[in-house]
């Protein structure tokens, strides 16, 4: 019996086998699924089980979930293919046998009016109905402003449309280690944690924090929706991502990526990393 890990070859993917590994887990006891095998070689090499699973090609899932006992399923990028792909995977998970599995939703995603929401709360309600399960409702990465610190600290300014909305974004690695938690300790079935960092803040003091470790000058600029998503376009985002994103942050902008639940903090066992820790590492 072992812990699937779908997506493996992603960023969340890759963090959370390290955490199973770090938690523990041998190596033969960890199953890492990707659509191309040649993206985890690395885990291959270090004893992990990798297999091909593409949602898409469903016959490529019982192999992949073959002695699945307990199965992360991370979200996939395909918004417009997502639930069906989803479904997909919950029904070979069925199918293997698997007596748990936790999927990587997003915050609040039952009451969420952001345009991802959907997709999630339409997973989670298949699943739900399927199979003992757990929703790990991931907030928003704080790698999603750090990615941006080359271009923040080129232009002097760090624009959005999240307004005075708070958001209580933590980084990969710490989603990650709940993720790991979830899979390796008992009592998870049904419940449903929302997961955000310790410190939320809005865009105009992420602007303080990236001028205090840089010690540069980096003003806010706040867009509306629109003006956002234009100006992620012109940046080369592909039109309908850009959209999606200006949504996401309109979404903030109601304090829909907030929470003060403490979820994160207590599955790791630890406070969750700072935004100043985040831009510090990012620095480096
Ligand atoms: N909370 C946030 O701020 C935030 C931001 C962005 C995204 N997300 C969501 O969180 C997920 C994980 O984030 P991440 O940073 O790890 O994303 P990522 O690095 O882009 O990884 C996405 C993963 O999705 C897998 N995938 C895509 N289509 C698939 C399919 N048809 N079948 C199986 N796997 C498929 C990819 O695997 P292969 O290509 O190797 O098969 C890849 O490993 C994303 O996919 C997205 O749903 C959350």
């Amino acid at each position: 019996m072992s812990i699937v890990v779908t997506a493996a070859s992603g960023q969340l993917g890759r963090l959370t086998v390290e955490a199973l590994l770090n938690r523990g887990v041998p190596a033969s006891g960890i199953v890492a699924t990707s659509r191309d095998i040649t993206r985890i070689k690395d885990f291959a090499d270090r004893g992990v089980v990798v297999r091909r699973a593409d949602f898409a090609e469903p016959d490529s899932l019982p192999a992949a979930f073959e002695g699945a006992d307990r199965l992360l399923l991370i979200s996939t990028t395909t918004v417009n293919e997502r639930v069906a792909n989803h479904r997909r995977a919950i029904d070979a998970a069925v199918a293997a046998g698997a007596s748990l599995v936790a999927y990587t939703s997003m915050l609040r995603a039952d009451t969420s009016t952001a345009s991802l929401a959907p997709t999630h709360s339409a997973t989670e309600e298949y699943l739900r109905e399927r199979l003992p399960s757990v929703m790990l409702r991931n907030g928003w990465y704080l790698e999603n402003y750090t990615s941006q610190l080359p271009q923040v600290l080129q232009g002097g300014a760090l624009a959005g449309a999240a307004g005075q909305g708070r958001i209580s974004a933590a980084t990969r690695a710490d989603y990650a280690d709940a993720a790991a938690v979830v899979l390796t300790t008992d009592g998870h079935d049904g419940k449903v944690y929302e997961l955000g960092g310790d410190e939320a803040f809005t865009l105009a003091e992420l602007a303080t924090a990236i001028s205090a470790a840089t010690g540069r000058r980096i003003d806010c600029t706040h867009l509306t929706a629109d003006a956002f998503a234009q100006l992620l376009t012109g940046a080369g985002v592909p039109a309908e991502l850009a959209h999606v994103l200006a949504d996401a942050d309109r979404a903030m902008s109601q304090d829909e990526m907030f929470t003060d639940s403490g979820d994160l903090r207590r599955l790791i066992g630890r406070p969750t990393a700072t935004p100043a820790e985040a831009i510090a590492a990012a620095l480096r």
